[in-house]
């Protein structure tokens, strides 16, 4: 049985003083559960508060990027040591808006995806198609080419240290949410590409849904047998919403 996960992007939101309540209400929130695990993805510059809030408690916390060099000249970057240093269990690689806007290809996601690995660090990897790939038939080309670029460049069984979260771009923000079907479809199309190369592997593999994940549509998607929890933007900045939707995955 995959335990569920929950997981938290904040993206460039926040500041420390709204973060304080927030992170301080998720974790009075969590206490007790079992079923599913809870995570917050913060801003580099919050990494510190969220580990002085939520070490000790339910709560795990990661980062939403890093760089795929170890250290050295390399201005504005941040290693996967230093996300250890802060106490990281998570980073998102490959969200589709760096891979739109900052121009991350799929070998630099791979890159990122071992530099985490190679610091003990779980990579979130992030695959999803636009809408016009999607009105294209090409949805299910697209995520594999994501994945695969990973696989090879790591191995498979990398993966058995990884979550995987399938995040249609045009679902991102937009308040319009896949259905539990139009996601199922895909977690299975990629739980099956894993399963050629390992089995076991991909029967431990976690594989998230985000896009609009709100908690009147949480529990219908994680209903789906291959959709192992969410990976939630806007909501996660309200604790009521967070956590009504981790509530879903706990059921
Ligand atoms: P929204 O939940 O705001 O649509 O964002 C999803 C997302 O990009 C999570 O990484």
């Amino acid at each position: 049985m995959r335990q569920k996960f929950v997981a938290g992007n904040w993206k460039m939101h926040g500041t420390l003083k709204t973060n304080e309540p927030l992170l301080r209400d998720i974790v009075a929130g969590v206490v007790g559960w079992r079923e599913v695990e809870v995570a917050v993805c913060v801003p580099f510059p919050y990494l510190t508060q969220a580990q002085s809030v939520l070490s000790g408690t339910a709560v795990a916390w990661g980062a939403q990027n890093l760089s795929e060099r170890a250290q050295g000249a390399f201005t504005g970057e941040v290693s996967a040591v230093m996300l250890q240093d802060f106490g990281c269990r998570y980073v998102i690689v490959g969200h589709s808006e760096r891979r739109s806007i900052f121009g991350e290809s799929n070998t630099l996601v791979a890159e990122k995806f071992a530099a985490a690995l190679a610091s003990g660090l779980q990579p979130i990897l992030c695959v999803g198609e636009t809408l016009e790939q999607r009105d294209a038939g090409k949805t299910l080309e697209v995520v594999a080419a994501q994945v695969e670029a990973v696989s090879n460049r790591v191995g498979v069984a990398a993966f058995s240290g990884a979550v995987l979260a399938y995040e249609p771009v045009w679902a991102i923000g937009t308040g319009r949410t896949a259905t539990s079907a139009q996601a199922q479809e895909v977690h299975v199309a990629l739980r099956t590409q894993v399963a050629r190369l390992d089995g076991k592997v991909a029967d431990g593999l976690r594989i998230l849904y985000g896009g609009s994940v709100k908690p009147g549509n949480a529990a219908e998607l994680f209903s789906m047998p291959d959709i192992d929890g969410g990976l939630i933007g806007g909501a996660s900045l309200v604790a009521a919403d967070f956590l009504s939707i981790c509530a879903a995955a706990a059921r």
